[in-house]
């Protein structure tokens, strides 16, 4: 098992809507640890980089649209399988095909509108930290509580 760190974004519906809050809370609620978060404005330029798989798809438009319309707030999310831990908390990209309990089925109806972004896999997240961060903003740090989230052999 390893521990991962994943790129979270709460996209600029979730700042809008002020979900942001309730949406970092499901983060420590599930005992993931964040070791860095921001706000800021993705630009078209951050759009294209952060998304360069999708660029020629017949959504991007679509997507720098609503990506670059309002602020963000980043994160980099660690913990045990973090990736998938997430992408699992999430839900499936539709928020109408997402199951409740999941936070894409208990937030949104959208395709497009789906609250947060999270990575991929080992190698988009390790891509999208070094887009969004600097490493010297990322904090390693014991949270107190650590020995009571998971076995030590789970980390
Ligand atoms: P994300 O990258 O944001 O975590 O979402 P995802 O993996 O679940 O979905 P992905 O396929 O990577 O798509 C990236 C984002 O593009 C928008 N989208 N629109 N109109 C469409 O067909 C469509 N498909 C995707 C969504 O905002 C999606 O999260
Ligand atoms: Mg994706």
């Amino acid at each position: 098992m390893a521990t991962e760190r994943s790129l979270i974004l709460i996209k600029p519906d979730g700042i809008q809507r002020r979900l942001a809050g309730r949406l970092i809370a499901r983060i420590e609620d599930k005992g993931l640890k964040i070791v860095g978060l921001k706000m800021l404005q993705v630009t078209t330029e951050l759009s294209r980089k952060h998304y360069e798989e999708h660029i020629d798809k017949p959504f991007y438009p679509l997507l720098e649209e609503f990506i670059t319309a309002g602020p963000v707030i980043a994160m980099v999310v660690e913990g045990p399988e973090a990736i998938s831990v997430m992408r699992t908390l999430m839900g499936p990209t539709n928020g109408r095909e997402a199951a409740p309990g999941t936070i894409r089925g208990d937030f949104g109806v959208s395709r497009q509108m789906n609250l947060m972004h999270g990575s991929d896999g080992p190698e988009a997240a390790a891509r999208e930290i070094e887009i969004y961060f600097d490493g010297s903003e990322l904090i390693d740090y014991e949270p107190t509580l650590g020995g009571w989230v998971c076995a030590d052999d789970e980390k």
